[in-house]
């Protein structure tokens, strides 16, 4: 089938964001490659060795071998080509495959004869080969398995995780035919030092990455309804959790917010393949609904608390401390932290917001909040709330707490970071 040879092969990259510059700057260290994305001014900025996502360093950037191009006709003839585009959801939590089906496009009009075409956006099972195939085909005017190859390898990257780097993590791959696996195995292997799984066929790895990730979401689901239910109780669930992780086989997930893009999306990717096949996803969607209500239902048990406090103010002035997705990341895509304080801005409060990760211009243009930036007011607030466990609230001590809140106020510590800090006695707390 005239595959090209591993050692003399030209990649392209197609979509730089979190999960494109890390492999293009990985791959790069192993053969020629382009990096192509539709947007000038991510391109510019990398260009000019920035890297807004926090991914790569300056001086990554600035001794990468790549080539960044937003030219087209420059990605055409490369011998593979590797698709890391976005796969979001839309207003109604139905698959997005908008930029897919483009990128597809894009590279099926710069397709040569037996180049390989792998995806690593996720995806439900049969998007690879029943949509991308036909729109390359139709591009490129080529006949998918006899003229050029499909490949799949779904991406794991953890944003932030400085250990499961790409070089440390078992890649799963699958080919079209078995020597597009076995190509596609050499390819990853050079990467990841060998350790590459081969699974069975491209339908099966779309699947493993899509269940892995709504198996998280379940699991955090679980955490979150009991921690509705003991909350009713006045038990604190990191209590239990610390009591129940002591049985060798109790699964470790703590209850919190579930943004970003994957862990929330991805679900929703299994659901629509399952109605499109008449099965009613119940599980998967029965995790997707406690978690999205979550922000709903902090708020509500933080407003009810600040009722509580011995200020007696309705209106309460409330630090929230993290807006992005996660921890320890700039990313503000789908943040639940955004729908917490609008709900609490509903109840009446007034609310401010600190992140010392978070792009000032990106929250006001995503959520319309001007972040707090400098120092804050000294005993300003009647409830301080951490949301988002970046490092920096992580190591707060009592006196940071006692320096941004009224005596008497109250520490509402969602992700239960504080649960060792001794506070002085006047202080309320709250955790779940
Ligand atoms: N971010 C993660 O942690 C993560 C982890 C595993 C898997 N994934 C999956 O990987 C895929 C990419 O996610 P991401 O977080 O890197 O997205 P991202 O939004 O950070 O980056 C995507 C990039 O693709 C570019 N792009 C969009 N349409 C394009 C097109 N038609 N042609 C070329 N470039 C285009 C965008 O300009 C952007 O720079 C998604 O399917 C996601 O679900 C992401």
């Amino acid at each position: 089938m005239g595959l090209p040879h591993i050692n003399n092969i030209k990649i392209v990259t197609v979509g730089l964001g979190y999960v494109g510059l890390p492999l293009s700057l990985r791959l790069s260290g192993h053969f020629p490659v382009t990096g192509y994305d539709v947007d000038p001014s991510r391109i510019l900025e990398l260009q000019d060795g920035y890297d807004r996502t926090g991914e790569c360093s300056d001086q990554e950037l600035a001794t990468a071998a790549f080539h960044l191009t937003t030219d087209p006709k420059a990605i055409a003839g490369a011998d593979v080509y590797i698709v890391t585009v976005p796969t979001p959801v839309d207003a109604d939590n139905q698959p997005d495959l908008s930029a897919l089906l483009s990128a597809s496009e894009t590279v099926g009009r710069a397709l040569k004869q037996n180049a390989i075409v792998v995806y690593e956006s996720t995806v439900y099972p049969g998007v690879t080969e029943t949509l991308c195939g036909p729109v390359l085909e139709t591009a490129s005017g080529r006949v998918c398995g006899q003229d050029f190859y499909l490949g799949y390898s779904p991406e794991r990257i953890n944003p932030g995780d400085k250990i499961h780097t790409v070089d440390k993590i078992t890649k799963v791959v699958a080919g079209q035919t078995p020597e597009v696996a076995d190509f596609l195995m050499s390819l990853y292997g050079r990467l990841t030092n060998g350790k590459v799984f081969l699974a069975k066929n491209i339908k099966t790895a779309e699947a493993a990455k899509v269940i892995e990730n709504a198996q998280r979401d379940i699991n955090i689901a679980f955490v979150n309804e009991v921690a509705m239910i003991f909350n009713q109780m006045g038990i604190k669930t990191h209590d239990v959790l610390a009591a129940a992780g002591t049985k060798w086989n109790f699964l470790n997930f703590t209850p919190g917010l579930v943004g970003g893009h994957c862990i929330g999306v991805d679900p929703y990717y299994l659901a629509h393949l399952a109605r499109q096949l008449g099965h009613n996803p119940e599980v998967v969607l029965a995790g997707r609904k406690i978690n999205d209500d979550m922000a709903g239902f902090l708020a509500r048990q933080i407003d009810r608390q600040i009722q509580l406090l011995p200020l007696k103010s309705e209106t309460a002035r409330i630090m929230v401390l993290g807006l992005t997705f996660k921890e320890n990341v700039r990313d503000l895509r789908n943040s639940k932290a955004a729908d917490l304080i609008l709900s609490l801005q509903k109840a009446g409060h007034h609310v401010d917001v600190h992140d010392p990760l978070a792009d000032p211009g990106e929250a006001k243009a995503a959520y319309g909040f001007d972040l707090l930036t400098g120092t804050a007011q000294r005993a300003a607030y009647d409830c301080v709330i951490s949301v988002v466990p970046h490092k920096t609230y992580v190591a707060f001590q009592a006196d940071d707490l006692v320096a941004l809140l009224k005596p008497g106020g109250l520490v509402a510590d969602l992700k239960g970071i504080w649960r060792d800090i001794e506070m002085p006695g006047e202080y309320v707390r709250w955790e779940l």
